[in-house]
């Protein structure tokens, strides 16, 4: 594995290859938390690893310096994947100072303790030379968390840019010009829609602030490093921040005796239009996190359920709570399902559900008692063909 990003800057994070729950984000090809070397006159290390990691991370470092020698350790971020090996790194480093901004602190100190560590916080704008490099620090709150940081090095144009730009992958490439770019670029796709999206004005700000940086590499927290293929990540947080979809609609639904699904399929089948993208995801045989990742560039959708005890199926509210927490809201759809002998059923709650999520109704809910009629099956898909223009229409306005 090669893992030297440039003279004297390493890698020494971890791969963690049979992760495949990450707070609920199915990582279906595992995971790296990423951790850097920095040799200089000053020895740096940028962030640590997820804890049980701290060993092969310690071995990495102690292979290239004396663990006596690291003068600075970077904290870009608190989140336990990157900070829970802080605890042994402060003993391992006894000299390092720990370095981070006051909000990340503050959360490192509720997790971990360590008012006694040897700190120095910075801010926006501070810098500290370590010999030939300089680091600079760019606060950057709610990518991913209040507390979260870059660190810049001017000297050879290098963003550590923490969970920014990151794919869950696990890989022996360390590099975007190592590994099936379809792959990691579909990796950090499922990466914003699960992770980064609700915070997706703060990325803007954040790329807005980072735009005047030459940036000749980008050395994420998680996946590979890009160096190759800058423009291609650049460009696709450039549209995924800004809310851009593409003419494509989704028909999400959970079904109990496919009454349902018959609906699902007739509205798939009505949208089937020249220059739309369609895609029908049931809920209950699809993983939160795909059915998230489709969502987030789908400009119409559908969603539908059964009737269960007179509310919705529980499959269908799990994916409505989760597509809700993405807080994307230019999206347009209805509700549809089938109801039994209840007048009201699981139908009307996802469209109750759906104007509280503030996402704009395009036609009323569309229900069937038992077995949809042929009737319904039509109005079906010709609802679908309306969901079919409305995406064009959103697409072409987007040019
Ligand atoms: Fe990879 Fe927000 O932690």
């Amino acid at each position: 594995m090669r893992k030297n990003l440039m003279p004297n800057i390493d890698w020494v994070g971890a791969v963690d290859w049979n992760v495949r729950d990450f707070h609920s984000y199915n990582t279906d090809r595992g995971a790296t938390y990423n951790a850097y070397l920095i040799r200089d006159t000053a020895n740096t290390l940028i962030d640590t690893v997820k804890g049980p990691f701290f060993e092969s991370y310690y071995r990495q470092v102690a292979d290239l310096a004396d663990p006596a020698s690291i003068q600075y350790l970077i904290v870009n971020h608190a989140e336990p994947d990157h900070s829970s090996a802080l605890p042994q790194a402060v003993k391992a480093f006894p000299n390092a100072k720990i370095v981070t901004n006051k909000k990340c602190r503050d959360t490192v100190q509720k997790y971990f303790g360590g008012a006694d560590w040897n700190w120095q916080e910075v801010k926006t704008g501070d810098s500290i030379s370590i010999g030939s490099r300089t680091l600079q620090f760019i606060e950057t709150p709610m990518v991913h968390w209040p507390d979260s940081m870059f660190t810049y090095v001017p000297e050879d144009e290098l963003l550590f840019s923490m969970d920014a730009f990151g794919q869950h992958v696990a890989s022996a490439a360390r590099f975007d010009d190592e590994i099936d770019l379809d792959i990691i670029m579909d990796e950090a796709k499922t990466y914003y829609a699960n992770i980064v999206v609700p915070h997706s004005k703060a990325v803007k700000r954040t790329l807005d602030a980072a735009a005047g940086l030459p940036i000749k590499m980008i050395a994420p927290s998680h996946g590979v490093i890009w160096r190759k293929y800058l423009d291609s990540i650049l460009g696709a947080y450039g549209k995924w921040c800004t809310g851009t979809v593409r003419a494509k609609i989704a028909v999400f639904y959970d079904s109990m005796w496919e009454s349902t699904g018959k609906i699902a399929e007739a509205i798939t089948q009505g949208a089937d239009l020249d220059g739309v993208a369609t895609v029908m995801m049931h809920v209950r045989h699809n993983s939160l996190t795909r059915i998230a990742t489709e969502f987030l560039d789908t400009a119409a959708f559908a969603f539908g359920s059964s009737t269960l005890n007179n509310l919705m199926m529980p499959a269908a509210s799990a994916a409505l709570v989760y597509l809700r927490g993405m807080n994307v809201q230019n999206r347009t759809g209805f509700a549809f399902g089938s109801y039994g002998w209840g007048a009201k059923g699981g139908a009307d709650q996802v469209e109750e559900y759906m104007k509280a999520a503030g996402w704009t109704l395009n036609r009323p809910v569309l229900k069937c008692s038992y077995r949809p009629t042929q009737q319904i099956l039509d109005e079906a898909a010709e609802a679908g063909r309306e969901l079919a223009r409305i995406a064009l229409e959103v697409a072409e306005k987007q040019g």
